[in-house]
C-alpha cells in the first residue's frame, strides 16, 4: 500500500517544471484566442493582453533561469549536456520571437480600443513563436527531464530551493508558472 502522495503537498522538481510548461502552452493559446476572437469588452482585452505580456516578461524568464542557472550546472551526463546545449541555444533563438509578441500585447494592455489594429501583429507573433516553443518544451520533457529524476534528492531539493528564492526575489510573480489574472479570452 502506498499512502504517500508527495505531489499533493510539495510537487516534485519535474512536476514544478511541467507546471511551467503547461502555463507556457496556455499563454500561447491565450494569445491566439486574443487575436482571433473579437473582445466582449475592453476590460477583457486589457486583462488578457496584460496577462500574456506579464507572463512572458516576468514568469518565463524565471523558468529559463531555472533551467540555465540551476539545472544546467548540475547535469554532467553527456546525453544531458547535449540536450542542455541545444536548450540554451533555443532560449536565445526565442528572444526575438517573444519580443514580437510582448510588444503588441503591452500596447494593447494600455490601449485596448486598438484591438482591431493590433490583432494581426499578435496573431502573427503567436503563430511564429508557437511551433518553436512547443517543440522546445517537448524536447525538454523527452530529453532533459528524465535526467532530473536520477539526481540525488538533495540536489533536486537545492534546485527547488533556488527556484523558490528566484521567485521570492521577484515578489512571488510567476510562482508555479506565474500568470494568473482575469480575462474572458481563456486558453482552451
Ligand atoms: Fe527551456
Ligand atoms: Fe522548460
Amino acid at each position: 500500500m502506498n499512502s504517500r502522495e508527495p505531489q499533493d503537498d510539495q510537487p516534485s522538481l519535474v512536476g514544478r517544471l511541467l507546471d511551467c510548461h503547461t502555463r507556457i502552452r496556455e499563454m500561447l493559446s491565450l494569445a491566439s484566442s486574443l487575436a482571433g476572437t473579437p473582445p466582449e469588452t475592453e476590460d477583457d482585452t486589457r486583462a488578457s493582453a496584460e496577462r500574456i505580456a506579464r507572463y512572458f516578461t516576468r514568469a518565463l524568464p524565471m523558468h529559463t533561469r531555472d533551467e540555465e542557472e540551476s539545472i544546467l550546472p548540475r547535469l554532467t551526463d553527456p546525453d544531458a549536456r547535449a540536450a542542455l546545449d541545444r536548450m540554451r541555444g533555443e532560449h536565445h533563438d526565442h528572444e526575438r520571437l517573444l519580443q514580437a509578441l510582448i510588444e503588441p500585447c503591452e500596447t494593447l494592455a494600455s490601449s485596448p480600443e486598438r484591438w482591431s489594429e493590433l490583432r494581426d501583429a499578435i496573431r502573427d507573433a503567436a503563430s511564429a513563436l508557437e511551433p518553436h516553443m512547443i517543440e522546445h518544451l517537448a524536447e525538454e520533457e523527452r530529453d532533459l527531464f528524465p535526467h532530473l529524476e536520477r539526481l540525488e534528492e538533495a540536489t533536486r531539493q537545492s534546485i527547488l530551493d533556488e527556484m523558490d528564492a528566484r521567485r521570492a526575489a521577484r515578489g512571488g510573480g510567476g510562482g508555479r508558472g506565474g500568470g494568473g489574472g482575469r480575462g474572458r479570452h481563456r486558453a482552451p
